[in-house]
C-alpha cells in the first residue's frame, strides 16, 4: 500500500505512489551557487538509491497545495477509531508542542531556547514557535520575503519555477510549525525554519519545509541550532524516524551545510531517468534525510512521555488501511 494512503496531513489517499516525490518537490529552498563537489557527491549517492517513485516536478506545487488544504486529514472509515500519532501531534497547541517535543530531548544536546545572541555582534534575538493559525499576517509576510530574498533566483532557475501564490498557500498549511528568530529590539524576523510531522512514502518524518537566515546570521551557528530543534522534535516523537528536507542541487552552501549536519540523500530522492521519446529527466533537487531512529525500534528509543501523544506507538505503515 502506498505511503500516501497512510498518515498525516499532506500525503492523502487519493494521490498515487508518486505523490510524495511530487510533494517533496514543492518543498524546495535553496541558494545560488551551482554544482559543487558536495552536490555531485550527493547526486551520486542519490542515484545509487532505488528511486522508482521518481517523477517530474511539473505541477508539484499545486498538488502539494491541494493536499494541504484540509480534507487530507480524513482517514478511511475502517481506521477512524485508531488515532494517527502524527495527527494527534498536529492537533497540539503551540505550547503543548514545545512542552512535549522540544523541551526534554534525551538524545539531543540542544534543548529548546527562547533567546539567542549573535556570537560576534552581540545582538540579541528572541526565538518562538507558532503554527500558521497563530502567525500574524506581518510575520507570515516577513517569512515569505525572506524566502524570496534568499532563494527566489533558485526557484526561477529550477523546473519548479517561482510561484508566489502557491508558496504562500503552502506556507499557510495548518500542520506547519514556524520557529521564528526575531531581533529583540525591533521584533523583525531575521531567520526562521518551518517543520511538519508528516509521512513521506510511508515514513513518519519531521519535514523541514524551510530554513532561511538573513546573510548577517549565516555562518554563526544559528542554522545548526535551528536544525537541532528539528532533530529534537524527531527524537521526542517515537514514530518519527527521520528529519527530511528538499534542497536544490544548485544550492551548494545549503548542501554543504546539510552534509555537515549529518544529512544524506534519501532513498526516495529522484534520480536522472530517460522518459518517453528519449527525453532525459534530470532532477534539480535532492531529498535529504537524517536518520533519528530505526523504524523497527521506533517507539522504544526515546524515554520521553509518550502518553502525551496518545497512541504514539501506532505504526503509520499499517497496511491494513
Ligand atoms: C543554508 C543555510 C541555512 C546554512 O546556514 P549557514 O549559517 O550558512 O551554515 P554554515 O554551515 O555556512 O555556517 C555554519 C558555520 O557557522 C559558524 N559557526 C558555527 N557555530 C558557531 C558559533 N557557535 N559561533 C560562531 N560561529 C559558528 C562556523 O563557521 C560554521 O562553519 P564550520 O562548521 O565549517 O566551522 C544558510 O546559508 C541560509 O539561510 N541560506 C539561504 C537560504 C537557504 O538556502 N536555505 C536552505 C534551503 S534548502
Amino acid at each position: 500500500m502506498s505511503a500516501s494512503q497512510n498518515g498525516s496531513g499532506l500525503t492523502k489517499g487519493s494521490q498515487s505512489e508518486t505523490s510524495s516525490s511530487l510533494t517533496a518537490a514543492s518543498k524546495n529552498g535553496s541558494s545560488p551557487t551551482k554544482g559543487s563537489e558536495t552536490s555531485s557527491s550527493l547526486i551520486v549517492t542519490a542515484s545509487q538509491n532505488d528511486s522508482s517513485l521518481l517523477t517530474g516536478s511539473k505541477g508539484t506545487s499545486s498538488l502539494r497545495a491541494a493536499s494541504v488544504k484540509g480534507s487530507s486529514l480524513k482517514r478511511p472509515s475502517k481506521r477512524s477509531w485508531t488515532p494517527d500519532p502524527l495527527d494527534l501531534v498536529n492537533e497540539k497547541t503551540d505550547e503543548q508542542f514545545v512542552a512535549g517535543y522540544l523541551q526534554h530531548s534525551t538524545k539531543d544536546p540542544s534543548p529548546w531556547v527562547t533567546a539567542w545572541t549573535h556570537p560576534t555582534t552581540g545582538v540579541k534575538y528572541d526565538i518562538c514557535l507558532k503554527q500558521p493559525a497563530n502567525l500574524e499576517e506581518d510575520e507570515l509576510n516577513a517569512c515569505f520575503r525572506l524566502i524570496e530574498e534568499t532563494s527566489r533566483k533558485d526557484y526561477e532557475n529550477s523546473a519548479q519555477k517561482w510561484h508566489p501564490k502557491d508558496k504562500l498557500k503552502e506556507m499557510r498549511s495548518a500542520e506547519l510549525r514556524y520557529i521564528l528568530v526575531k531581533e529583540e529590539e525591533t521584533g523583525e524576523i531575521h531567520a526562521f525554519t518551518s517543520l511538519m510531522p508528516t509521512y513521506e512514502e510511508g515514513q513518519p518524518v519531521i519535514y523541514c519545509y524551510e530554513i532561511h537566515l538573513k546573510p548577517h546570521l549565516q555562518g554563526t551557528g544559528l542554522a545548526a541550532l535551528l536544525i537541532s530543534f528539528l532533530t529534537t522534535v524527531a527524537a521526542n516523537l517515537p514514530p518519527v524516524i527521520k528529519v527530511m528536507l528538499t534542497c536544490f542541487l544548485s544550492n551548494a552552501r545549503g548542501l554543504a551545510f546539510y552534509k555537515k549536519m549529518g544529512f544524506e540523500a534519501d532513498g526516495i530522492s529522484p534520480v536522472p531517468r530517460i522518459l518517453r521519446f528519449g527525453k532525459v529527466f534530470n532532477p534539480d533537487y535532492v531529498i535529504l534525510s537524517k536518520v533519528i531512529r530505526s523504524p523497527s525500534n521506533g517507539a522504544g528509543i526515546s524515554d520521553t512521555d509518550t502518553s502525551s501523544m496518545n497512541g504514539a506507538g501506532t505504526s503509520d505503515t499499517d497496511a491494513s488501511q
